[in-house]
């Protein structure tokens, strides 16, 4: 499947974390991919997983989703115009060029669920929202529970709240380092490479002091 997400034409949301309760077209607003799941359940819950780790995130404060588009990119790469939010839209829109380029490139068949590559996708970092936190002067930092439980772990148990699908777990547990004595699945495989595109490339950047 290939294609330009769908944008949604949902207001963003403003109210408070404590009182939101989003759903797929307000979460679409953050994450336009997620219109392209197929299984309409999963996109259900994928949202739900969103909707808690937005709410539930910062130390139990919640974010806005404001305050979420703000958050850059990772705390590890030096200041680097590029936010958190877009880079997990960078990610999945890059799975599915993967995907597409895969399926005329090898003579075999490869077997590719794409709902699960885009929710994998779409939910590897769900984590970060509660493995962030602000300091007292508002900063966004490494929270002491972010410190203490990563984001793939903490992405897997929002996951397992929300009844996804183990593949999708999967893709969350193994992107990241923590995952690098597992053998991953294809799914995964495509998401780990297009994470880390995106996060060398800010590395590179953030070495230069490269802001655009
Ligand atoms: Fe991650």
């Amino acid at each position: 499947m290939t294609g330009t997400p769908a944008m949604t034409s949902m207001t963003t949301p403003t109210t408070s974390p404590s009182s939101a309760r989003y759903g797929v077209a307000e979460i679409a607003t953050l994450f336009p991919s997620l219109t392209l799941i197929k299984d309409a359940s999963l996109r259900t819950k994928v949202a739900a997983v969103w909707n808690e780790a937005i709410t539930t995130g910062c130390g139990g404060k919640g974010w806005t989703f404001d305050e979420l588009r703000a958050v850059k990119f990772t705390l590890l790469a030096g200041d680097i115009d590029m936010s958190f939010v877009e880079h997990l839209n960078s990610c999945a829109l890059q799975c599915i060029a993967i995907a597409d380029v895969l399926a005329t490139s090898f003579r075999c068949a490869i077997p590719i669920n794409r709902d699960f590559l885009i929710a994998g996708a779409l939910l590897a970092d769900c984590g970060k929202p509660l493995e962030f936190d602000k300091d007292a002067s508002g900063t966004v930092i490494q929270g002491v529970f972010g410190q203490q439980v990563r984001h793939p772990f903490t992405g897997v148990a929002l996951a397992y709240k929300h009844s996804v699908p183990g593949e999708v777990m999967h893709i969350i547990a193994t992107h990241s380092h923590e995952g690098d004595k597992m053998e991953r699945s294809i799914e995964s495989i495509i998401f780990h490479h297009a994470d880390f595109v995106d996060f060398d490339i800010a590395k590179w950047l953030g070495k230069r002091g490269t802001k655009k």
